[in-house]
């Protein structure tokens, strides 16, 4: 899986590339993450790529002809990719949506910044608009990687051990609680089924524990 990012802050992306499950997908060649500084796209000396809101109000927007031309450098090196631009108005991510995206080979994501883009950029240039909740935050970076880091889990190999797929929302249900060493500590015991090495009942109780997780904390999933 090809990601591209444009982005005015290129650097924020070492944050996954260089740690974690992320890097350890790059050096297996699973995946691979490539950023655009749009500031490279301006026709101005001073390299702007926004400017003032059309009928006046607080900030600036992102202008099309940088976009555009980057979207363009991007697709013309790797036709066919999907380009998604990080919005709060668009579909919200789930793990549905993570899943389907990752069966993908290629995703093109553009980060925005100040009041967000030109609106013709997300007419014309854009295929899918995808926000990771309600809510604002200044900049699509953080949003973008959210998107690379779960799409990137679905990815087959990319995680060291496949059960760690098993996680919550994977069947639908929030997963069951996880215990490690000491098996006792301040009177708080694990629980004794788990010690017990009879597999097809720890299996039972992690069923019956996921169903009542899911009970307790996130009812609307049951439905
Ligand atoms: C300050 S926001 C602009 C918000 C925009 N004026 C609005 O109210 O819809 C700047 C950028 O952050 C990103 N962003 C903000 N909230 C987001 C969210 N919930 N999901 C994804 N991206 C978000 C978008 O790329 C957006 O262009």
């Amino acid at each position: 899986m090809r990601f591209d990012v444009i982005t005015l802050f290129p650097e924020m992306f070492s944050a996954i590339k260089d740690e974690g499950v992320i890097a350890r997908g790059i050096k297996k060649s699973l995946l691979s993450i490539h950023t655009w500084q749009l500031r490279d796209f301006s026709d101005n000396k001073h390299r702007n790529i926004d400017d003032k809101p059309y009928g006046g109000g607080a900030g600036m927007v992102m202008q099309v002809k940088p976009i555009r031309d980057c979207i363009r450098k991007i697709k013309q090196d790797t036709p066919g990719t999907m380009v998604i631009y990080l919005s709060p108005q668009g579909e919200k991510l789930t793990h549905d949506l993570a899943k389907e995206l990752s069966e993908l080979d290629s995703i093109a994501l553009l980060c925005g910044r100040y009041e967000g883009v030109d609106e013709r950029v997300i007419e014309h240039d854009v295929d899918k608009e995808v926000s990771i909740g309600d809510y604002v935050i200044s900049g699509g970076e953080l949003a973008a990687m959210v998107l690379i880091d779960t799409v990137s889990r679905q990815i087959p190999g990319v995680l060291g051990n496949q059960d760690s797929l098993n996680d919550s929302f994977s069947n639908g249900l929030l997963d069951y609680p996880h215990y490690s060493r000491p098996e006792e500590i301040d009177s708080q015991a694990v629980p004794a089924v788990l010690l017990s090495g009879h597999q097809a009942n720890i299996n039972a109780w992690r069923s019956k524990q996921s169903i009542k997780k899911t009970e307790e904390k996130r009812k609307d999933l049951l439905k």
